[in-house]
């Protein structure tokens, strides 16, 4: 931990990769390990493009779900030290979640790779509106249609759809730019996020990790690795800087 304490205190621009362990201590669920959502639904089935085009209203019972837990969810511990390491040298978050917890927190930078829940869109017009004004009738078990009749859909990445092109080319300019990469809680196992923290080495960054386990990384890129919980690890480093 003290060796890695030193590495935050002494990067100038440290940027921040974050997967759903950031959230489980809010209550969201992973997509994968013990309770991970995967192993009720089939993603390929629920969140893909080709699903929600075969059957939207299916897809719909696993966004219902996605969107009340992450509206019940609120920021912990962790999401809070990484807006008070913004005074350390932190620049960007670069979040695969879809929860908007990070902004919730007060984060200035979040660069959402994978969308957001906060908003519906139409895929037949292309109209958008906030989650929040169609909440009820989502709770209610209603699908949101748009004005021109269609379904509307949350505005995430499904599986078999490109990410963001903007957002991404910031990610990776930030990327390629940091000192140090800090990789919270991913399985780094979807690709093109997995690859964030290679390429963050590969321009010369080191690498610090939390997770509550090892992933491929751990043994292959990173520098630092902390095991244990997001809220927790975030917690002791924003304390150990402080003194
Ligand atoms: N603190 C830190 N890490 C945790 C915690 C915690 N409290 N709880 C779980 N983890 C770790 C797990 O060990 C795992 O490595 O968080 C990771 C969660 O992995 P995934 O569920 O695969 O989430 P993620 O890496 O974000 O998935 C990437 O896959 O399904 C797609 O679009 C979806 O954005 C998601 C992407
Ligand atoms: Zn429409």
């Amino acid at each position: 931990m003290k060796e890695a304490v030193e590495a935050v205190s002494n990067a100038d621009k440290i940027v921040v990769l974050t997967g759903a362990g950031m959230s489980v201590e809010s209550g969201v669920a992973p997509f994968r390990g013990d309770d991970g959502l995967w192993n009720e639904y089939d993603p390929q089935e629920m969140a893909s493009i080709t699903a929600f085009e075969r059957n939207s209203e299916r897809c719909w019972e696993l966004f219902k779900l996605q969107i009340k837990e992450c509206f019940e969810a609120d920021p912990h511990e962790g999401h809070k030290a990484l807006v008070d390491l913004e005074n350390f040298g932190l620049n960007s978050i670069i979040t695969q979640n879809i929860d908007a917890l990070h902004q919730e927190a007060g984060s200035t930078e979040v660069l959402e790779i994978h969308g957001t829940l906060d908003e519906l869109v139409c895929p037949s017009c292309g109209r958008s509106e906030e989650t929040e004004e169609r909440y009820e009738e989502i709770l209610d078990g209603e699908i949101p249609r748009c004005e021109c009749g269609s379904i509307m859909r949350p505005n995430v990445v499904l599986f078999g759809e490109p990410l963001p092109e903007g957002v991404m080319k910031k990610a990776r300019e930030r990327t390629e730019n940091c000192d140090l990469m800090m990789s919270i809680g991913t399985s780094a196992v979807v690709q093109p996020a997995a690859s964030i923290p290679l390429m963050a080495k590969r321009s010369g960054a080191e690498v610090l990790e939390i997770n509550i386990e090892s992933t491929s990384l751990t043994d292959n890129i990173t520098d630092y690795f902390l095991q244990g919980k997001a809220g927790e690890v975030l917690k002791e480093i924003r304390d150990a800087l402080r003194e």
